[in-house]
């Protein structure tokens, strides 16, 4: 249970908001055939598992019989057999067999609880809720697709290279704001994405369209902004958010800057919120490179984020400040204060304060 920002009374996660957004809870890679694997998601325990068809099934991570882990059985013909007294569960949820009673046949109460799952950008995604009451009212949600759009991805001309997992100690709005944040190139990716002697930010433009977050004309003086660059450049960005814990930017070096013609790219940052405040993220690269080793490509981007996460992990408090307004702002920060803005909007409780 977390409680509420504003209210300080628990709040049951899987009854709010978040659990209508779908987050990634692990690569589609590591879920291998007839075999499970235990998750955190908005602080849920969850067990994934893969049948033989290949479909995702997701369950609580806990035997409604006497709640054992599912997770530390085993799957056997497309069902998961608890590792305590052996009911078996299709992806369903049914019970369809208990051990001890052989004679028995267990009804519909008899299921585990399940969930919506989905793969996607070489994911896996889940929803924890598959309605949600307050969506008539609340415009901003309306306009939402719960799922985050990442066009770059589906660009004939880009190809994704998937990079991470990182898991780090802090909650999934401070990442985000990291992610959108110009001002700490020159000091945090010193020699990489900022230059110590043009630490200013200059005036870009941010708006919400639609429910959607996004701010253009944001320019960085960038030594070197990508995994192909061969000189500084100014660099242009553009953001783009419709998640509480996705966003997108892309870039455009000029011409010259790079030792590929006409490169360009788009990242996306993926993140399941494990608890308030631990995450596992992924970055995706949709880059106009079809040649280079995927290794290329998360050796630049492990260089970049292992140079954000000691700060990410010192900030204090580790929930953003969304509902307490007790840190300070100026000018440069207008996207971090729109995405406040959002969340807030939103109604997202988990990760902030
Ligand atoms: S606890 Fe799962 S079968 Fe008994
Ligand atoms: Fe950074």
């Amino acid at each position: 249970m977390i409680a509420d920002p504003n209210t300080h009374q628990p709040v049951d996660i899987t009854e709010s908001i978040e659990a209508f957004f779908w987050h990634p809870v692990g690569q589609s890679s590591e879920f291998l055939s007839q075999q499970s694997k235990a998750v955190s998601l908005l602080g849920v325990e969850l067990v994934v598992w893969r049948d033989s068809h290949q479909q995702i099934s997701v369950m609580l991570d806990q035997c409604p019989h006497r709640g054992a882990k599912l997770s530390l059985g085993q799957v056997v013909q497309d069902q998961i057999i608890c590792p305590y007294h052996g009911w078996r569960f299709s992806s369903s949820g049914q019970c369809s067999q208990i051990p001890a009673l052989p004679e028995f046949s267990p009804g519909t109460k008899h299921c585990a609880k399940t969930f919506q799952a989905k793969e996607q950008y070489g994911l896996v995604w889940v929803r924890l809720l598959a309605e949600h009451p307050d969506l008539a009212q609340n415009e901003t949600l309306q306009l939402s697709s719960f799922f985050p759009q990442f066009l770059a991805s589906q660009d004939s001309h880009l190809r994704s290279v998937l990079c991470g997992p990182y898991t780090v100690q802090s909650s999934a709005p401070r990442l985000v704001e990291n992610f959108l944040d110009m001002a700490h190139f020159s000091f945090v990716h010193e020699g990489y994405l900022g230059d110590a002697q043009l630490p200013q930010v200059a005036n870009y433009e941010v708006a919400l369209v639609a429910g959607t977050l996004k701010a253009s004309s944001c320019k960085a003086w960038q030594p070197q902004s990508n995994a192909h660059s061969t000189q500084s450049a100014l660099i242009e960005y553009e953001y783009y958010l419709d998640h509480p814990f996705s966003a997108v930017l892309s870039k455009v070096p000029p011409n010259g800057a790079s030792a590929k013609d006409n490169y360009r790219e788009s990242i996306a940052l993926w993140i399941c919120p494990e608890t308030p405040t631990r995450c596992k993220v992924w970055f995706t690269l949709a880059v106009a490179d079809f040649e280079s080793e995927d290794a290329v490509f998360q050796a630049f981007q492990d260089t970049i984020f292992l140079q954000d996460q000691p700060i990410l992990e010192s900030q204090k408090p580790a929930l953003l400040p969304v509902y307490q307004d007790t840190e300070l702002h100026c000018a440069a920060d207008k996207t971090s204060a729109m995405y406040r803005r959002l969340l807030k909007q939103w109604g997202i409780r988990f990760g902030v304060c």
